[in-house]
Formats: C-alpha cells, sequence, structure tokens
C-alpha cells in the first residue's frame, strides 16, 4: 500500500442508488481527437478475474453484499504487481454500502448488473479527515482513472447526492455516461480553504466527454467550491443537460485561493434549466474560523462555446468577487432559448471577458474588444493541447 491516493471510493452517499459502473486503469496517451477521451484504454484483458459471487454475495436486490464488496477488492489488491485484475459483477442487483476501489482493478458491471446502494446511513461511514479539507468527507484523489458506459441515479429530490466528484485527480477520463442525481452530477474539486491550500495538489488533465446530466436541485457540471488546491486544464464536451437548477457552474468565496483556469466547456445542449451559466464568487462555507479571507481565488480563462440552450430561465449570472475579478471568461457560439425577459437573461458584476456570437446578447463585461490584448481567452487547439488563443 503506498498511501490513501491509491484509492478511489464510489461518492454514492445518499441512497437509493443505482449505478451501473465500468471503469478502467488507463495509461496516458495520445488519441485523435474525435470527442473520445484522450487517453488510451488499457484493453488487454486482466489477467485474473473473479466474480462478486465467490465471495458471498448474492444479487437478490436484498441481500447486504457489503462485506463481499470490500473482501473482494481487498483480496484483488494482491494482483497489483501481477497485471492487476478484474471484479466481475454478473447481472443482478447487488444492494451493498460505501466500498473503496483500488489501483490496478477494473469493477467490470455485465449488461443487466446494477449496483443499488442501501439506504441504512450506517453503511456509509464517514472516513477521516482528509488533509486537504481538515474533515472527513471524501478521501484524497487517486489519478489515472476512466469511467465509461455507467449510470448513476439517485432520486431527483435526494440532497447532497452526487455523481462523480473528482477531487484533487488528475488523468481522468469520464465519458459515454448517464447521470441522474438531486445535488451535482459531475463537480471537480481540490480541497478546502487552507487545507486545500496547504495540500496544494489540483485537479487537471480532467476530459468529460458525451455525458447526459440532469440534476434538479443543483448543477449538472459544478466546478468547486472548494478549489484550494487549484483546478486547470479540463476538457468537458458533448453535454447533455436537462432539468436542472443550474447548468454548468463555477463556485467559489474569498478564503478559497487556488485557481480555476484553462478551462472549455464546448458543444452543449441544455434544457429546462434555470441558469445556464453561472459564476458565483459567494458560494460556499468554510472548514472552520481559521481561513485567510485574503486568500483570493483566481479565476480566469474558461471559454464555453458551441451551446444551443431552449427554456432557460436565466442565461447567465456571472459574478465575481470584489477587487478579485473573474478575467478571461469567453463565450462564443451560444444560442438560447430564454423563458425570462431578455433584458434579464445575463447579470455580471466583477467579470470581464469577451463574446461572439451569444443570443441573446450577454452583459457589457463579457464584451471586452478584440483589440484588447491582454485578454487572452482559452481554446483548445488540438489532441488534448490546451493553449491561449491571443486576442490581438
Ligand atoms: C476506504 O478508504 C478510506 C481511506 O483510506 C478508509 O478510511 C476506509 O476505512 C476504507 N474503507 C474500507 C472498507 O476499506
Ligand atoms: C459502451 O457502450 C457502447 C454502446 O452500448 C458499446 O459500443 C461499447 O463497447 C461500450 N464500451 C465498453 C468499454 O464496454
Ligand atoms: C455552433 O454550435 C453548434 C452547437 O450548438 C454547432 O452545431 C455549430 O457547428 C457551431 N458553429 C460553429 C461555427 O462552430
Ligand atoms: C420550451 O421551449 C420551446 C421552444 O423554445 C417552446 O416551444 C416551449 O413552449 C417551451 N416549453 C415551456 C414549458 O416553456
Ligand atoms: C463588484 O461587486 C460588488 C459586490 O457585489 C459590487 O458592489 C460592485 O459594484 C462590483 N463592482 C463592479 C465593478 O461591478
Ligand atoms: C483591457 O482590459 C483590461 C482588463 O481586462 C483593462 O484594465 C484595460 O483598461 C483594457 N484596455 C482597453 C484599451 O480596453
Amino acid at each position: 500500500m503506498k498511501g490513501l491516493g491509491r484509492f478511489t471510493r464510489l461518492m454514492l452517499l445518499m441512497n437509493p442508488l443505482l449505478l451501473v459502473l465500468l471503469a478502467f486503469a488507463t495509461s496516458k496517451s495520445r488519441e485523435d481527437g474525435d470527442g473520445r477521451c484522450k487517453y488510451k484504454r488499457t484493453l488487454a484483458p486482466r489477467p485474473h478475474s473473479v466474480s462478486i459471487t465467490e465471495f458471498g454475495a448474492v444479487g437478490d436486490g436484498l441481500t447486504m453484499n457489503t462485506l463481499a464488496f470490500q473482501n473482494a477488492i481487498f483480496y484483488l489488491r494482491s494482483f497489483a504487481d501481477k497485471g492487476g485484475a478484474q471484479l466481475y459483477v454478473p447481472k443482478g442487483k447487488w444492494l451493498t454500502g460505501s466500498f473503496n476501489l483500488t489501483s490496478h482493478l477494473t469493477l467490470f458491471l455485465d449488461k443487466g448488473a446494477v449496483i443499488i446502494g442501501n439506504q441504512d446511513i450506517s453503511q456509509w461511514p464517514i472516513t477521516s479527515p482528509l488533509p486537504s479539507y481538515g474533515r472527513g468527507i471524501d478521501i484524497p484523489g487517486d489519478s489515472n482513472i476512466e469511467v465509461q458506459n455507467i449510470t448513476i441515479h439517485a432520486p431527483s429530490d435526494s440532497p447532497f447526492t452526487n455523481g462523480i466528484v473528482p477531487d484533487s485527480c488528475s488523468d481522468v477520463c469520464i465519458e459515454d455516461s448517464s447521470i441522474a442525481v438531486g445535488h451535482d452530477a459531475i463537480t471537480l474539486k481540490s480541497g478546502w480553504d487552507e487545507y486545500g491550500i496547504s495540500y496544494g495538489r489540483s485537479s487537471s488533465e480532467i476530459h468529460i466527454s458525451k455525458v447526459f446530466l440532469q440534476s434538479p436541485l443543483g448543477s449538472a457540471l459544478a466546478f468547486g467550491s472548494e478549489m484550494s488546491g487549484g483546478i486547470s486544464n479540463i476538457r468537458a464536451e458533448h453535454l447533455r443537460i436537462y432539468n436542472s437548477r443550474m447548468g454548468i457552474n463555477f463556485k467559489t468565496t474569498r478564503g478559497r485561493g487556488g485557481f480555476m483556469e484553462e478551462i472549455l466547456v464546448s458543444d452543449v445542449e441544455i434544457h429546462y434549466v434555470e441558469t445556464a451559466v453561472q459564476f458565483t464568487g459567494y458560494s460556499g462555507g468554510h472548514a472552520d474560523d481559521k481561513y485567510d479571507p485574503s486568500a483570493l481565488p483566481v479565476i480566469n480563462r474558461i471559454t464555453i462555446k458551441n451551446v444551443m440552450g431552449t427554456n432557460i430561465s436565466v442565461a447567465g449570472a456571472l459574478y465575481g468577487i470584489e477587487h478579485d475579478p473573474f478575467t478571461a471568461i469567453c463565450l462564443s457560439n451560444i444560442s438560447m432559448t430564454v423563458v425570462s425577459e431578455v433584458s434579464h437573461s445575463w447579470t455580471c458584476s466583477n467579470v470581464s471577458g469577451f463574446s461572439q456570437s451569444v443570443f441573446p446578447e450577454p452583459c457589457s463585461e463579457l464584451q471586452i474588444h478584440y483589440s484588447n490584448s491582454s485578454l487572452l481567452c482559452y481554446s483548445f487547439v488540438d489532441d488534448y493541447e490546451f493553449s491561449p488563443l491571443a486576442i490581438a
């Protein structure tokens, strides 16, 4: 065992919950830019595979299988240096509490295999405090994770149910998946206030592609509000967002420090959403009262493009922090039919950026002219390389 970072925990805190999951360890390598994740899958089958039934699990939707999953994964850890192993879950309804995944593991759910989160809260223990949080809410992020073809579902009225939460993680691919939960469907984080600042591990090189997201009480795709270790080099594309309170939501507050920058969100279809795009510098509480209010987050070089929306109440609400404006927020090729008065469709303060071909027309803060060469929009050139598009 090489430390906490080698474990991944399914962040599935509330129930009932339905999860169909297929996770691949990945190696980082380039592929052509066809909207697929830019990591090459380890297609070689795992040399060892065991079925969850060998650990006494019963897929009848009634039997508790928490120990079976925990024991199976504990056992499979011993194959880490032997090419890894696969835990096979056959068709059935597998009731369980939380369990940790581990490195060099493929959790393979066969067609019709459903992992159901048990409703007994004692099956979902709070973990010991994370160094980056100062509180036990999560465990340190693992890296080199591929999540594919999964469906995650929690009731739409279940508070604080999140789908996938990469937290201080790098080299993560999430694709071809469908997530419908009460709170945030996918949210990227990196530690909390002074704990996250001193831990200093960012979330970066995360690629999200071809996902369906729904979150009636939260955000479909969120960044923060815990982002004190920084969030950068993120590409999220081919998103379909429905029935959500917020569509794309960047959240932070004073005391966080850290940064959110070099983020590209593109090719988004968004329907029946209250606020399609939000940036807020006034979101989230603090770990404790030891945070430094002068630790201001840097929000810079975020591009949102190719968005088509209908039945949107508010196109955009962007509130930077006073004396700490959010900069280089760039919007391009966005068209939304907004239910509210068009004049109220965008509100902005303490932000600046550039926009082109955006309907309804955004606020003047987002209409800095091309000729202002201090503005750097963020864009993608090709093949997982982010590079600045200097507007000069
Ligand atoms: C999962 O990992 C966390 C952090 O290492 C640990 O606190 C917890 O006990 C683990 N749970 C199991 C069932 O191994
Ligand atoms: C994911 O699902 C698609 C469509 O069902 C299938 O073509 C593809 O092979 C699946 N991917 C994996 C890794 O199983
Ligand atoms: C604008 O965005 C739409 C998707 O909303 C896309 O189909 C279209 O190709 C984009 N246009 C350009 C010029 O990129
Ligand atoms: C949703 O938007 C479409 C097209 O803009 C419109 O025809 C429809 O009436 C809207 N539905 C609701 C419930 O507002
Ligand atoms: C910045 O935000 C504060 C607080 O919301 C507001 O009072 C102030 O007018 C804003 N400044 C600008 C330049 O928009
Ligand atoms: C360029 O933008 C910066 C901040 O974004 C601003 O301070 C400066 O006044 C602008 N210059 C011009 C010529 O608009």
